[in-house]
Protein backbone atom coordinates (compact mmCIF):
# COMPACT_ATOMS: atom_id res chain seq x y z
CA UNK A 1 0.00 0.00 0.00
CA UNK A 2 1.44 3.33 -1.10
CA UNK A 3 1.92 5.56 2.54
CA UNK A 4 1.09 9.21 3.01
CA UNK A 5 3.15 11.83 4.46
CA UNK A 6 1.40 13.07 7.77
CA UNK A 7 3.53 12.18 11.05
CA UNK A 8 0.68 12.39 13.17
CA UNK A 9 -2.66 11.42 12.06
CA UNK A 10 -5.73 12.07 14.79
CA UNK A 11 -8.67 9.52 14.50
CA UNK A 12 -11.98 10.74 15.56
CA UNK A 13 -15.73 9.85 14.87
CA UNK A 14 -15.81 13.87 14.04
CA UNK A 15 -13.54 16.17 12.71
CA UNK A 16 -12.69 19.12 14.76
CA UNK A 17 -15.09 21.14 12.56
CA UNK A 18 -19.01 20.56 11.39
CA UNK A 19 -20.54 21.50 7.95
CA UNK A 20 -23.32 24.31 9.09
CA UNK A 21 -25.61 25.66 6.38
CA UNK A 22 -24.91 28.10 3.89
CA UNK A 23 -25.10 29.20 0.43
CA UNK A 24 -25.05 26.52 -2.69
CA UNK A 25 -21.90 26.09 -3.57
CA UNK A 26 -19.90 28.06 -0.53
CA UNK A 27 -18.86 26.17 2.51
CA UNK A 28 -18.98 26.94 6.27
CA UNK A 29 -17.70 25.34 8.95
CA UNK A 30 -18.00 25.81 12.81
CA UNK A 31 -16.43 23.84 15.81
CA UNK A 32 -17.86 21.13 16.17
CA UNK A 33 -19.90 19.64 20.00
CA UNK A 34 -18.29 18.17 22.68
CA UNK A 35 -15.74 17.50 24.95
CA UNK A 36 -13.28 15.55 22.85
CA UNK A 37 -13.07 18.62 19.93
CA UNK A 38 -12.61 20.81 22.80
CA UNK A 39 -9.89 19.16 24.06
CA UNK A 40 -7.82 18.20 21.22
CA UNK A 41 -8.14 21.05 18.47
CA UNK A 42 -5.92 23.41 20.27
CA UNK A 43 -3.04 20.94 20.57
CA UNK A 44 -3.61 19.56 16.82
CA UNK A 45 -3.50 23.04 15.37
CA UNK A 46 -0.17 23.11 16.74
CA UNK A 47 1.24 19.72 14.90
CA UNK A 48 0.42 20.47 11.36
CA UNK A 49 -1.09 16.92 11.59
CA UNK A 50 -3.94 15.27 9.83
CA UNK A 51 -7.56 14.36 11.28
CA UNK A 52 -9.64 11.56 9.85
CA UNK A 53 -12.90 11.90 11.08
CA UNK A 54 -17.37 12.69 9.72
CA UNK A 55 -18.62 15.97 8.63
CA UNK A 56 -21.47 15.50 11.01
CA UNK A 57 -23.96 15.59 8.02
CA UNK A 58 -25.44 12.27 6.29
CA UNK A 59 -23.84 11.21 2.62
CA UNK A 60 -21.69 14.35 2.53
CA UNK A 61 -18.19 13.99 1.14
CA UNK A 62 -16.32 17.45 0.34
CA UNK A 63 -12.62 15.54 -0.30
CA UNK A 64 -9.90 16.41 1.89
CA UNK A 65 -9.04 20.09 2.65
CA UNK A 66 -6.85 21.92 4.97
CA UNK A 67 -8.04 24.47 7.56
CA UNK A 68 -6.21 26.20 9.62
CA UNK A 69 -2.82 24.26 9.52
CA UNK A 70 -4.76 20.81 9.96
CA UNK A 71 -5.43 18.53 7.02
CA UNK A 72 -8.57 17.19 7.19
CA UNK A 73 -9.61 13.73 6.04
CA UNK A 74 -13.73 13.81 5.90
CA UNK A 75 -15.11 10.00 6.46
CA UNK A 76 -18.15 10.25 4.73
CA UNK A 77 -21.17 8.55 6.43
CA UNK A 78 -24.30 7.23 4.41
CA UNK A 79 -27.85 7.88 5.77
CA UNK A 80 -28.09 4.36 6.86
CA UNK A 81 -24.64 4.14 8.28
CA UNK A 82 -25.52 7.57 10.99
CA UNK A 83 -28.42 5.45 11.80
CA UNK A 84 -26.74 2.42 12.28
CA UNK A 85 -23.16 3.07 13.51
CA UNK A 86 -23.55 6.74 15.04
CA UNK A 87 -27.40 6.88 16.29
CA UNK A 88 -27.14 2.98 16.91
CA UNK A 89 -24.19 1.26 18.14
CA UNK A 90 -21.90 4.01 19.18
CA UNK A 91 -25.08 6.26 21.44
CA UNK A 92 -27.31 3.53 21.72
CA UNK A 93 -25.37 0.84 22.80
CA UNK A 94 -22.12 1.94 23.58
CA UNK A 95 -22.92 5.21 25.25
CA UNK A 96 -25.36 4.35 27.83
CA UNK A 97 -23.68 0.89 28.85
CA UNK A 98 -20.06 2.67 29.72
CA UNK A 99 -22.01 4.97 31.77
CA UNK A 100 -23.06 2.78 34.40
CA UNK A 101 -26.00 1.68 32.45
CA UNK A 102 -28.17 4.80 33.24
CA UNK A 103 -30.76 4.34 30.21
CA UNK A 104 -31.10 0.74 28.92
CA UNK A 105 -28.19 -0.17 26.17
CA UNK A 106 -29.91 -1.50 23.05
CA UNK A 107 -28.52 -4.39 21.20
CA UNK A 108 -28.72 -4.97 17.42
CA UNK A 109 -26.81 -7.54 14.97
CA UNK A 110 -27.26 -5.03 12.13
CA UNK A 111 -25.29 -2.27 14.13
CA UNK A 112 -22.79 -3.71 15.55
CA UNK A 113 -21.92 -5.05 11.72
CA UNK A 114 -22.27 -1.51 10.42
CA UNK A 115 -20.40 -0.23 13.67
CA UNK A 116 -17.37 -2.86 12.43
CA UNK A 117 -17.97 -2.04 8.61
CA UNK A 118 -17.66 1.84 9.81
CA UNK A 119 -14.63 1.30 11.64
CA UNK A 120 -13.08 -0.06 8.85
CA UNK A 121 -13.58 2.92 6.51
CA UNK A 122 -11.78 4.79 9.14
CA UNK A 123 -8.79 2.55 9.44
CA UNK A 124 -8.20 2.41 5.92
CA UNK A 125 -8.11 6.06 5.42
CA UNK A 126 -6.06 6.18 8.40
CA UNK A 127 -3.64 4.02 7.15
CA UNK A 128 -3.56 5.75 3.23
CA UNK A 129 -2.34 9.40 5.68
CA UNK A 130 0.32 8.41 7.75
CA UNK A 131 3.96 8.18 7.02
CA UNK A 132 5.83 5.25 7.49
CA UNK A 133 6.59 4.72 11.54
CA UNK A 134 3.46 7.67 12.05
CA UNK A 135 1.97 8.10 15.01
CA UNK A 136 -1.54 8.02 15.25
CA UNK A 137 -3.75 8.90 18.03
CA UNK A 138 -7.83 7.16 18.28
CA UNK A 139 -10.39 8.29 20.13
CA UNK A 140 -13.48 7.61 21.59
CA UNK A 141 -16.16 4.71 21.82
CA UNK A 142 -17.21 5.34 18.35
CA UNK A 143 -13.65 3.69 16.87
CA UNK A 144 -13.21 0.91 19.46
CA UNK A 145 -11.89 -1.39 16.76
CA UNK A 146 -9.94 0.84 14.51
CA UNK A 147 -6.29 -0.03 16.47
CA UNK A 148 -6.21 -3.19 15.47
CA UNK A 149 -7.66 -2.55 11.91
CA UNK A 150 -5.15 -0.38 11.42
CA UNK A 151 -1.98 -2.61 13.19
CA UNK A 152 -3.19 -5.32 10.81
CA UNK A 153 -2.44 -2.82 8.24
CA UNK A 154 0.19 -0.66 9.03
CA UNK A 155 2.54 -3.12 11.86
CA UNK A 156 4.86 0.01 11.24
CA UNK A 157 2.66 2.73 13.16
CA UNK A 158 2.84 3.64 16.86
CA UNK A 159 -1.13 3.48 17.68
CA UNK A 160 -2.73 5.09 21.10
CA UNK A 161 -6.11 5.22 21.41
CA UNK A 162 -7.73 7.82 24.22
CA UNK A 163 -11.12 6.68 25.71
CA UNK A 164 -12.90 9.73 26.58
CA UNK A 165 -16.05 8.41 28.81
CA UNK A 166 -15.91 5.80 31.69
CA UNK A 167 -14.67 1.98 30.82
CA UNK A 168 -17.20 0.01 32.69
CA UNK A 169 -17.08 -2.61 35.40
CA UNK A 170 -16.58 -5.88 34.22
CA UNK A 171 -19.98 -7.25 34.68
CA UNK A 172 -20.98 -4.24 33.17
CA UNK A 173 -18.86 -5.10 29.56
CA UNK A 174 -19.99 -8.52 29.81
CA UNK A 175 -23.11 -7.52 28.66
CA UNK A 176 -22.05 -6.60 25.48
CA UNK A 177 -22.53 -9.09 22.61
CA UNK A 178 -19.70 -9.84 20.81
CA UNK A 179 -17.59 -8.26 23.64
CA UNK A 180 -14.12 -10.13 22.89
CA UNK A 181 -13.98 -8.30 19.61
CA UNK A 182 -13.99 -5.10 21.59
CA UNK A 183 -11.46 -6.01 23.73
CA UNK A 184 -9.17 -6.98 21.14
CA UNK A 185 -10.02 -4.05 18.81
CA UNK A 186 -8.87 -1.72 21.74
CA UNK A 187 -5.54 -4.30 22.10
CA UNK A 188 -4.34 -3.04 18.81
CA UNK A 189 -2.77 -0.04 20.62
CA UNK A 190 0.00 0.27 21.92
CA UNK A 191 -1.32 2.80 24.63
CA UNK A 192 -4.84 2.95 25.88
CA UNK A 193 -5.44 6.26 28.33
CA UNK A 194 -8.86 6.43 30.34
CA UNK A 195 -9.71 9.23 32.34
CA UNK A 196 -8.88 7.93 35.61
CA UNK A 197 -7.01 5.10 37.19
CA UNK A 198 -9.99 3.11 38.09
CA UNK A 199 -10.72 2.47 34.19
CA UNK A 200 -8.20 1.52 33.45
CA UNK A 201 -7.92 -1.04 36.37
CA UNK A 202 -11.69 -2.51 35.00
CA UNK A 203 -10.12 -2.58 31.26
CA UNK A 204 -6.84 -4.39 32.30
CA UNK A 205 -8.94 -7.08 34.84
CA UNK A 206 -11.09 -7.25 31.81
CA UNK A 207 -7.95 -8.63 29.95
CA UNK A 208 -7.63 -11.05 32.14
CA UNK A 209 -11.25 -12.24 32.54
CA UNK A 210 -11.89 -12.52 29.16
CA UNK A 211 -8.83 -13.65 27.19
CA UNK A 212 -7.16 -14.71 30.12
CA UNK A 213 -3.99 -12.41 29.71
CA UNK A 214 -1.63 -11.81 32.77
CA UNK A 215 -1.61 -8.19 33.13
CA UNK A 216 1.50 -6.77 35.36
CA UNK A 217 1.03 -3.35 36.88
CA UNK A 218 -0.14 -1.18 33.93
CA UNK A 219 1.11 -3.58 31.01
CA UNK A 220 -0.15 -6.97 29.39
CA UNK A 221 1.04 -8.74 26.88
CA UNK A 222 -0.83 -9.49 23.97
CA UNK A 223 0.07 -11.43 20.69
CA UNK A 224 3.74 -10.67 21.54
CA UNK A 225 2.97 -6.61 22.23
CA UNK A 226 3.26 -5.25 24.96
CA UNK A 227 -0.21 -2.57 25.65
CA UNK A 228 -0.12 0.12 28.30
CA UNK A 229 -3.14 1.21 30.11
CA UNK A 230 -2.92 4.02 32.01
CA UNK A 231 -5.11 7.56 33.37
CA UNK A 232 -4.44 10.34 31.61
CA UNK A 233 -7.32 12.80 32.95
CA UNK A 234 -8.09 15.53 30.11
CA UNK A 235 -8.11 19.17 30.57
CA UNK A 236 -8.82 22.39 28.78
CA UNK A 237 -7.18 25.15 27.31
CA UNK A 238 -6.77 27.82 30.50
CA UNK A 239 -4.89 30.37 28.65
CA UNK A 240 -8.30 30.38 26.21
CA UNK A 241 -10.80 30.71 28.91
CA UNK A 242 -9.08 32.67 30.93
CA UNK A 243 -7.94 35.29 27.92
CA UNK A 244 -12.09 35.38 27.23
CA UNK A 245 -12.44 36.28 30.66
CA UNK A 246 -10.25 39.48 30.76
CA UNK A 247 -11.85 40.67 27.80
CA UNK A 248 -13.71 43.56 28.70
CA UNK A 249 -16.64 42.84 25.89
CA UNK A 250 -17.21 39.56 27.68
CA UNK A 251 -17.43 41.10 30.93
CA UNK A 252 -19.89 43.52 29.82
CA UNK A 253 -21.73 40.66 28.35
CA UNK A 254 -22.02 39.08 31.98
CA UNK A 255 -23.27 42.56 33.83
CA UNK A 256 -25.78 42.71 31.15
CA UNK A 257 -27.16 38.89 31.56
CA UNK A 258 -27.37 39.80 35.28
CA UNK A 259 -29.10 42.90 34.77
CA UNK A 260 -31.66 41.05 32.43
CA UNK A 261 -31.82 38.16 35.09
CA UNK A 262 -32.91 40.87 37.56
CA UNK A 263 -30.07 42.60 39.19
CA UNK A 264 -29.29 41.10 42.49
CA UNK A 265 -30.77 37.94 41.90
CA UNK A 266 -28.21 35.78 42.32
CA UNK A 267 -27.42 33.09 39.50
CA UNK A 268 -27.37 29.05 38.93
CA UNK A 269 -26.21 27.53 36.07
CA UNK A 270 -25.91 24.43 34.21
CA UNK A 271 -23.92 24.33 30.62
CA UNK A 272 -24.67 20.62 28.59
CA UNK A 273 -25.52 19.06 25.90
CA UNK A 274 -28.93 17.72 26.47
CA UNK A 275 -27.64 13.98 27.55
CA UNK A 276 -29.21 11.80 29.70
CA UNK A 277 -25.89 11.55 31.83
CA UNK A 278 -25.67 14.84 32.58
CA UNK A 279 -28.48 14.70 35.36
CA UNK A 280 -30.10 17.79 33.91
CA UNK A 281 -33.85 16.10 35.35
CA UNK A 282 -32.50 15.78 38.81
CA UNK A 283 -30.90 19.06 39.03
CA UNK A 284 -33.66 21.02 37.53
CA UNK A 285 -36.04 19.57 39.97
CA UNK A 286 -33.49 19.80 42.88
CA UNK A 287 -34.07 23.61 42.09
CA UNK A 288 -38.07 23.33 42.15
CA UNK A 289 -37.80 21.26 45.52
CA UNK A 290 -35.53 24.24 46.88
CA UNK A 291 -38.40 27.00 45.99
CA UNK A 292 -41.43 24.71 46.82
CA UNK A 293 -39.54 24.40 50.44
CA UNK A 294 -38.59 28.12 50.52
CA UNK A 295 -35.26 27.28 50.82
CA UNK A 296 -34.77 29.76 47.64
CA UNK A 297 -37.16 32.06 46.61
CA UNK A 298 -37.63 33.15 43.36
CA UNK A 299 -36.86 37.08 44.00
CA UNK A 300 -33.54 36.23 45.00
CA UNK A 301 -32.16 33.62 42.74
CA UNK A 302 -32.50 32.18 39.09
CA UNK A 303 -31.58 29.44 37.26
CA UNK A 304 -30.18 28.92 33.95
CA UNK A 305 -29.81 26.20 31.75
CA UNK A 306 -28.20 25.78 28.85
CA UNK A 307 -28.61 22.74 26.88
CA UNK A 308 -27.42 22.02 23.83
CA UNK A 309 -29.15 20.22 20.78
CA UNK A 310 -27.34 16.53 21.03
CA UNK A 311 -28.24 13.06 19.04
CA UNK A 312 -31.66 14.50 18.38
CA UNK A 313 -33.01 11.36 16.37
CA UNK A 314 -32.11 9.03 19.13
CA UNK A 315 -35.10 7.81 21.14
CA UNK A 316 -33.66 8.46 24.62
CA UNK A 317 -32.67 12.15 23.66
CA UNK A 318 -35.82 13.00 22.05
CA UNK A 319 -37.43 11.35 25.60
CA UNK A 320 -35.47 13.77 27.67
CA UNK A 321 -36.02 16.53 26.29
CA UNK A 322 -39.40 15.80 26.82
CA UNK A 323 -39.42 15.15 30.30
CA UNK A 324 -37.19 18.40 31.39
CA UNK A 325 -39.43 20.63 29.46
CA UNK A 326 -42.43 19.36 31.56
CA UNK A 327 -40.36 19.75 34.35
CA UNK A 328 -39.09 23.48 33.67
CA UNK A 329 -42.75 24.49 32.89
CA UNK A 330 -44.03 22.93 35.56
CA UNK A 331 -41.46 24.65 37.77
CA UNK A 332 -42.14 28.10 36.03
CA UNK A 333 -46.03 27.79 36.17
CA UNK A 334 -45.93 27.21 40.04
CA UNK A 335 -43.37 29.35 41.27
CA UNK A 336 -42.80 32.14 38.39
CA UNK A 337 -44.42 35.79 38.14
CA UNK A 338 -45.08 37.91 34.91
CA UNK A 339 -41.80 39.07 34.25
CA UNK A 340 -40.04 36.89 36.36
CA UNK A 341 -39.44 32.69 35.50
CA UNK A 342 -37.68 30.70 37.78
CA UNK A 343 -35.78 28.63 35.37
CA UNK A 344 -34.73 30.05 32.16
CA UNK A 345 -33.72 26.93 29.96
CA UNK A 346 -32.03 27.22 26.93
CA UNK A 347 -32.12 24.63 23.97
CA UNK A 348 -29.22 25.86 22.08
CA UNK A 349 -25.90 26.30 21.47
CA UNK A 350 -23.88 28.88 22.47
CA UNK A 351 -20.37 30.83 21.30
CA UNK A 352 -17.00 30.35 23.86
CA UNK A 353 -17.58 34.04 24.18
CA UNK A 354 -21.04 33.71 25.28
CA UNK A 355 -20.48 30.85 27.39
CA UNK A 356 -17.58 32.56 29.25
CA UNK A 357 -19.97 36.09 29.72
CA UNK A 358 -22.65 32.97 31.45
CA UNK A 359 -19.83 31.31 33.35
CA UNK A 360 -19.07 34.79 34.51
CA UNK A 361 -22.51 35.81 35.28
CA UNK A 362 -22.69 32.24 37.73
CA UNK A 363 -23.12 32.53 41.55
CA UNK A 364 -23.11 28.97 41.50
CA UNK A 365 -22.36 26.58 38.65
CA UNK A 366 -23.93 23.02 38.39
CA UNK A 367 -22.15 20.13 37.28
CA UNK A 368 -24.32 17.18 38.72
CA UNK A 369 -24.02 14.18 35.83
CA UNK A 370 -25.10 10.57 36.76
CA UNK A 371 -22.02 9.93 34.91
CA UNK A 372 -19.35 11.34 33.33
CA UNK A 373 -15.64 10.72 32.11
CA UNK A 374 -14.45 13.83 33.27
CA UNK A 375 -16.83 17.13 32.27
CA UNK A 376 -15.03 19.67 30.86
CA UNK A 377 -17.36 22.29 32.07
CA UNK A 378 -16.43 22.13 35.48
CA UNK A 379 -12.85 22.89 34.26
CA UNK A 380 -14.10 26.04 32.06
CA UNK A 381 -16.12 27.75 35.04
CA UNK A 382 -13.06 27.16 37.39
CA UNK A 383 -10.96 29.01 34.28
CA UNK A 384 -13.01 31.55 33.53
CA UNK A 385 -13.23 32.71 37.76
CA UNK A 386 -10.34 34.84 37.78
CA UNK A 387 -11.99 37.11 40.08
CA UNK A 388 -11.98 33.88 42.21
CA UNK A 389 -15.51 34.35 42.88
CA UNK A 390 -18.53 31.67 42.27
CA UNK A 391 -19.25 28.43 43.75
CA UNK A 392 -18.84 24.87 41.69
CA UNK A 393 -21.54 22.40 42.68
CA UNK A 394 -19.96 18.86 41.19
CA UNK A 395 -21.41 15.25 41.03
CA UNK A 396 -19.15 12.46 42.72
CA UNK A 397 -19.55 10.61 39.86
CA UNK A 398 -17.08 12.98 37.31
CA UNK A 399 -14.10 12.57 36.87
CA UNK A 400 -13.35 16.16 37.41
CA UNK A 401 -14.24 15.39 41.30
CA UNK A 402 -11.20 13.69 41.62
CA UNK A 403 -9.28 16.68 40.64
CA UNK A 404 -11.35 19.68 42.11
CA UNK A 405 -11.25 19.87 45.52
CA UNK A 406 -12.54 22.91 46.20
CA UNK A 407 -15.92 22.16 44.44
CA UNK A 408 -19.13 21.71 46.89
CA UNK A 409 -19.38 17.22 46.26
CA UNK A 410 -22.88 15.88 45.69
CA UNK A 411 -24.74 12.59 45.03
CA UNK A 412 -26.53 13.28 42.26
CA UNK A 413 -28.98 10.44 42.35
CA UNK A 414 -29.87 11.95 46.25
CA UNK A 415 -32.05 14.67 45.35
CA UNK A 416 -31.71 15.95 49.23
CA UNK A 417 -27.86 16.12 48.61
CA UNK A 418 -28.49 17.91 45.86
CA UNK A 419 -30.23 20.22 47.55
CA UNK A 420 -27.73 20.50 50.30
CA UNK A 421 -25.35 21.29 47.99
CA UNK A 422 -26.94 23.57 46.41
CA UNK A 423 -27.59 25.56 49.34
CA UNK A 424 -24.45 25.48 50.57
CA UNK A 425 -22.81 27.05 47.86
CA UNK A 426 -25.27 29.57 47.97
CA UNK A 427 -24.84 30.31 50.98
CA UNK A 428 -21.01 29.97 51.41
CA UNK A 429 -18.79 32.51 52.72
CA UNK A 430 -17.18 34.71 50.31
CA UNK A 431 -13.84 34.16 51.71
CA UNK A 432 -14.22 30.32 52.17
CA UNK A 433 -15.34 30.43 47.62
CA UNK A 434 -12.13 32.93 46.65
CA UNK A 435 -9.62 29.98 48.78
CA UNK A 436 -11.55 27.05 47.55
CA UNK A 437 -11.59 28.80 43.48
CA UNK A 438 -7.98 29.53 44.07
CA UNK A 439 -6.74 25.99 44.92
CA UNK A 440 -9.06 24.55 41.83
CA UNK A 441 -7.53 27.52 39.13
CA UNK A 442 -4.07 26.39 40.32
CA UNK A 443 -4.76 22.80 39.85
CA UNK A 444 -6.38 23.69 36.30
CA UNK A 445 -3.49 25.89 35.72
CA UNK A 446 -0.93 23.30 36.11
CA UNK A 447 -2.75 20.55 34.13
CA UNK A 448 -3.50 22.05 31.47
CA UNK A 449 -4.93 20.12 27.68
CA UNK A 450 -1.36 20.75 26.29
CA UNK A 451 0.17 18.49 29.48
CA UNK A 452 -2.51 16.30 28.97
CA UNK A 453 -1.50 15.66 25.28
CA UNK A 454 2.42 15.85 25.84
CA UNK A 455 2.03 13.29 28.43
CA UNK A 456 0.15 10.72 26.18
CA UNK A 457 2.41 11.15 23.74
CA UNK A 458 5.76 11.27 25.60
CA UNK A 459 4.66 7.50 26.94
CA UNK A 460 3.46 6.33 23.66
CA UNK A 461 6.42 7.51 22.23
CA UNK A 462 7.04 7.79 18.58
CA UNK A 463 7.96 11.11 16.17
CA UNK A 464 6.12 13.34 17.58
CA UNK A 465 7.76 16.44 19.00
CA UNK A 466 6.21 18.51 16.87
CA UNK A 467 2.90 18.98 19.81
CA UNK A 468 5.59 19.90 22.35
CA UNK A 469 5.48 23.49 23.20
P1 LIG B 1 -19.35 16.21 26.78
O1 LIG B 1 -18.02 15.92 26.21
O2 LIG B 1 -20.08 15.02 27.28
O3 LIG B 1 -20.21 17.03 25.89
P2 LIG B 1 -17.90 18.06 28.53
O4 LIG B 1 -18.39 18.90 29.65
O5 LIG B 1 -16.66 17.30 28.83
O6 LIG B 1 -19.12 17.12 28.08
O7 LIG B 1 -17.58 18.99 27.29
C1 LIG B 1 -18.57 19.78 26.74
C2 LIG B 1 -17.93 20.85 25.86
O8 LIG B 1 -18.96 21.41 25.04
C3 LIG B 1 -17.34 21.98 26.67
O9 LIG B 1 -16.17 22.45 26.05
C4 LIG B 1 -18.44 23.02 26.65
O10 LIG B 1 -17.96 24.36 26.70
C5 LIG B 1 -19.10 22.78 25.32
N1 LIG B 1 -20.54 23.09 25.45
C6 LIG B 1 -21.42 22.55 26.30
N2 LIG B 1 -22.64 23.12 26.18
C7 LIG B 1 -22.52 24.05 25.22
C8 LIG B 1 -23.41 24.99 24.63
N3 LIG B 1 -24.71 25.09 24.99
N4 LIG B 1 -22.94 25.77 23.65
C9 LIG B 1 -21.64 25.66 23.26
N5 LIG B 1 -20.77 24.82 23.79
C10 LIG B 1 -21.18 24.02 24.74
C1 LIG C 1 -18.65 13.48 24.10
C2 LIG C 1 -17.98 12.29 23.43
C3 LIG C 1 -17.44 12.70 22.07
C4 LIG C 1 -18.52 13.35 21.25
C5 LIG C 1 -19.16 14.51 22.00
C6 LIG C 1 -20.31 15.15 21.26
O1 LIG C 1 -17.66 14.43 24.34
O2 LIG C 1 -16.97 11.77 24.26
O3 LIG C 1 -16.91 11.59 21.38
O4 LIG C 1 -18.01 13.82 20.02
O5 LIG C 1 -19.64 14.03 23.25
O6 LIG C 1 -21.25 14.20 20.87
P1 LIG C 1 -21.62 13.97 19.34
O7 LIG C 1 -22.45 12.72 19.33
O8 LIG C 1 -22.40 15.19 18.95
O9 LIG C 1 -20.35 13.84 18.56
Amino acid sequence: MEQGRYEFVVVANRLPVDRVSSEPGEEAWARSPGGLVSALEPSVRQSRGAWVGWTGAPDDDPGQFELDGVHLRPVPLSAEEVDQYYEGQSNSTIWPLFHDAVEQPVHRRTWRVTYEAVNRRFAEATAELAAEGATVWVHDYQLLLVPRMLREARPDLRIGFFLHIPFPPVELFMQLPRRADLLRGLLGADLVGFQQSLAADNFLQLAARLLGLEPEGERVEYEGRTVTARAFPISIDMSEIDRLAADPGVQAEARRLRRELGGDRRLFLGVDRLDYTKGIEQRIEAYGELLAAGAVSNDEAVLVQVATPSRLRVAQYQQLRERVEREVGRINGEHGDVGKAPVHYLFQSRTREELVALYLAADVMLVTPLRDGMNLVAKEYVAARRDEQGALVLSEFTGAAAELDGAFVVNPYDVDDLERGMAAALRADPADLAARMRRMRSHVREHDVDRWAREFLDVLGGPVSSLSR
